[in-house]
């Protein structure tokens, strides 16, 4: 069979099929066929989360089932919380990646062990830490996954902050083949088990130019005092040819729908006016003098910022709400798999004698 050549990166390339989710150039993203924009307003996250697993809707029941299931699951046991005291990993997603791969792979439904690693990544984020930063009395398992998860990143029970946080969740789920999705499918397409594969994903995720980005906004944009400070600064670091973390997409060319979603709640927030100016100038300069657009990881950092998260925990909230995704994508690529593996144009030497 001939070999097709291919983009560096495969940018523009199509190398399969999936059901779960898509996303357009002009900024649309569907998950399971429905505009994101619109299951954000009339959906939870429990709701979202099992038609991104399962391709359906659920209702009420399977709904509090499926809610009831990530509570029950939510604890980790004694002697793992014993390696992550032992650990004393600084660095939250070095410990999600650690503490996954480390999980029992018992013989089960692909689906059940997803759902129950996915159910700990609040509980593994709250005893990281707590390893570093001592104990909390928090209440670990009640409420909804987004009213857990807040809880244990703020030491606050809001109902208000957390709905809002759970909009973000939501907006961070799903993104068809994107890097550390792709990961997990090449995992997958070997047949190994699904904590290899969320192992891989976790890794993949962490690089500053794909999940890691959002840990990086708020370096530079908590700091200006004035608009033109901030162009000042957008302009060295481009003449620089240094990457505005926050900006740009392989896939969207014109706008990422869930930035400006977020962007438009951010505005609800109270107490971010100038910050929000100095952001919105950089977005529009960006955009004209580089026609390159702002993504999620931008907004989603002041969103994150705003609702009184720290800094350390943006990624580890990324793969908290990504990992129900990547579960998808488990399910689709062993479904119907074929093992991931293309080839290399050789342009190394030939012909050498020892
Ligand atoms: C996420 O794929 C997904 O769906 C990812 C994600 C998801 O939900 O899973 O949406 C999450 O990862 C969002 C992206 C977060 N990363 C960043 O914000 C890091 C900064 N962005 C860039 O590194 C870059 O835009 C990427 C990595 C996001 C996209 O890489 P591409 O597709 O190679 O970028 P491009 O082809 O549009 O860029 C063409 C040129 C670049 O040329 P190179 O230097 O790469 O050869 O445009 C310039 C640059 O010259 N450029 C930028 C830039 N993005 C592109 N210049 C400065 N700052 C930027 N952010």
């Amino acid at each position: 069979m001939n070999s097709l050549v291919v983009p560096k990166g495969l940018e523009g390339v199509i190398v399969d099929r999936t059901e779960i989710s898509t996303t357009d150039q002009s900024g649309n993203l569907l998950y399971r066929g429905y505009r994101v924009v619109d299951l954000v307003e009339k959906l939870d996250f429990e709701s979202v989360a099992l038609l991104v697993l399962t391709g359906k809707i659920p209702d009420p029941e399977a709904r509090s089932r499926f809610s009831d299931l990530l509570k029950t699951n939510s604890v980790i046991e004694g002697k793992v919380r014993e390696i992550i005291r032992v650990l004393r990993e600084p660095n939250i997603m070095n410990n999600l990646r650690s503490i996954v791969s480390l999980y029992p792979y018992k013989n089960r439904k692909n689906l059940d062990l997803l759902i129950e690693i996915a159910s700990k990544f609040p509980s593994i984020i709250f005893y990281s830490d707590v390893a570093i930063r001592g104990w909390r009395d928090i209440e670990e398992t009640g409420g909804t996954y987004a009213e857990r998860l807040y809880r244990i990143l703020t030491g606050r029970d809001d109902r208000e902050n957390s709905k809002f946080f759970e909009k973000l969740l939501i907006m961070y789920m799903e993104h068809e083949f994107n890097s550390s999705t792709f990961a997990l499918r090449v995992t997958a397409s070997t047949l190994a088990d699904p904590v290899c594969g969320i192992t891989s994903a976790l890794s993949a995720l962490k690089g500053p130019l794909h999940g890691g980005a959002n840990s990086e906004v708020l370096d530079y944009l908590l700091k200006f005092k004035s608009e033109d400070e901030a162009i000042r600064f957008i302009e060295n670091k481009l003449s620089r040819k240094e990457k505005i973390m926050g900006f740009g997409h392989r896939v969207y060319k014109v706008k990422d729908p869930r930035a400006q979603y977020i962007k438009s709640q951010l505005k609800k927030l109270h107490g971010y006016d100038s910050v929000m100016k100095y952001a919105e100038s950089i977005e529009s300069y960006m955009w004209q003098e580089r026609h390159i657009p702002v993504n999620l990881d931008f907004y989603g950092a002041l969103y994150m910022n705003a609702l009184g998260i720290e800094e350390r925990f943006f990624l580890p909230v990324f793969a908290s709400a990504r990992v129900f995704g990547w579960s998808a994508h488990y399910i689709e690529q062993v479904s119907s798999n074929k093992i991931i593996r293309p080839q290399a144009q050789y342009v190394g030497p030939v012909g050498l004698k020892l």
